[in-house]
């Protein structure tokens, strides 16, 4: 098959390009600079097109000849909570789907598989999440992935194009650099508290899991649907942080913080990252979620897409550790 890849230079996009190309696809991957690309690129199966999703003149020709388009590139800083954010959300989020996803329909790409997130949903307290559940996006980075989903669907409509949106939970895995980075850089200075009393269900998938969900959409994936991506259940956050310490080599108490005064330390730390125009490195938003223990439901994905995450927690935490280690991203 021919298939069009955004965001195929970034984290879960690197990994999906290798599965692709294994299994005997020609890939297209839409990149913004054609400049220092690794081998993973340099492979006769793989085509280079430069371009910028938010820049629609740059995309003209990009899907002519293509069978099923992947779109994962975003922006991903989650903890942004800044108006500016937003605008930049939905100008790469937002306007960049609906611009590609355009493109797509009007060169006559059959099927677009869009990357959204459990984000879209917003912070459901419910105990078991499907994909039924009504979304209630608030923080920026929530409000754009929902968005981005009714961009797809909509160019879908208009254009006759298969619109497929997958919602995976919290990704992790070699090559990862977002919020799962930063847990192991928290637990590493010993700053990483364990905050209120409950379990902090912690919803969290390998990305090798998610690249066989994706892979699986190009042929099982119902159009119309949105299928969410995650573990069979969710660790207890004192697991995750058992295993990270673990893999550190590190033995440190995981020390116990009331919920209050979490809170209260997360607002201080929007409070001075404002100041420095940065991303707090935690957010209310963030605590509030550590709290809220969530599982989501990923029955749907697992009879329709015959998705079966079977990716062991513990050896996949080693793993990813152990990337981090070697590319110096823990000191
Ligand atoms: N990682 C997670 O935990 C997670 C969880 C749920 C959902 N997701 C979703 O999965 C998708 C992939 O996530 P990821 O973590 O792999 O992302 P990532 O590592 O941050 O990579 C982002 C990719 O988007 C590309 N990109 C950024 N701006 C662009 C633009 N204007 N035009 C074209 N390409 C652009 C980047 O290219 P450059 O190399 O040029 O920067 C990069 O390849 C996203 O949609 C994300 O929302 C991720």
């Amino acid at each position: 098959m021919n298939i069009l890849i955004t965001g195929a230079t970034g984290f879960i996009g690197r990994h999906l390009l290798k599965q692709l190309i294994q299994e005997g696809h020609h890939c297209r991957c839409l990149v913004r600079s054609l400049v220092n690309k690794d081998e993973l690129f340099n492979n006769s199966n793989v085509r280079l097109f430069q371009g910028d999703v938010t820049k629609p003149g740059t995309l003209m020709r990009m899907a002519k000849g293509i069978d099923v388009a992947y779109h994962l590139a975003a922006a991903g800083h989650v903890t942004s909570v800044s108006k500016e954010s937003y605008k930049a959300f939905f100008s790469l989020n937002v306007q960049g789907t609906k611009n590609i996803a355009e493109t797509c329909g009007q060169n006559g790409v059959k099927r677009f598989i869009h990357f959204s997130s459990t984000a879209a949903m917003g912070l459901i307290k419910l105990p078991k999440i499907d994909e039924t559940a009504p979304c209630q996006p608030k923080t920026p980075y929530q409000k754009s992935k929902y968005e981005s989903e009714l961009a797809a669907f909509e160019a879908g409509g208009k254009f006759g194009m298969e619109v497929i949106v997958l919602r995976p939970c919290m990704v992790y895995g070699p090559g990862g650099k977002g919020q799962f980075l930063n847990f192991c850089r928290l637990i590493k200075k010993g700053i990483f508290p364990r905050v209120g009393l409950g379990e902090n269900l912690t919803p969290i998938v390998h990305v090798n899991d998610v690249v066989q969900a994706a892979v699986r959409a190009l042929f099982k994936g119902k159009p119309g649907e949105i299928y969410l991506i995650a573990s069979e259940t969710s660790p207890p956050l004192v697991d995750i942080h058992k295993f990270i310490a673990q893999a550190l080599k590190i033995k440190r108490p995981y020390f116990y913080v009331p919920l209050w005064i979490g809170y209260m330390g997360a607002f201080l730390l929007e409070g001075v990252s404002t100041i420095y125009r940065r991303d707090p490195i935690v957010s209310r938003k963030n605590i509030i979620s550590t709290v809220t223990g969530r599982v989501f439901d990923i029955h749907k994905a697992q009879t329709e897409l015959s998705y079966h995450p079977n990716e062991d927690l513990r050896r996949g935490i080693q793993e990813t550790v152990a990337w981090f280690q070697t590319n110096d991203l823990l000191t």
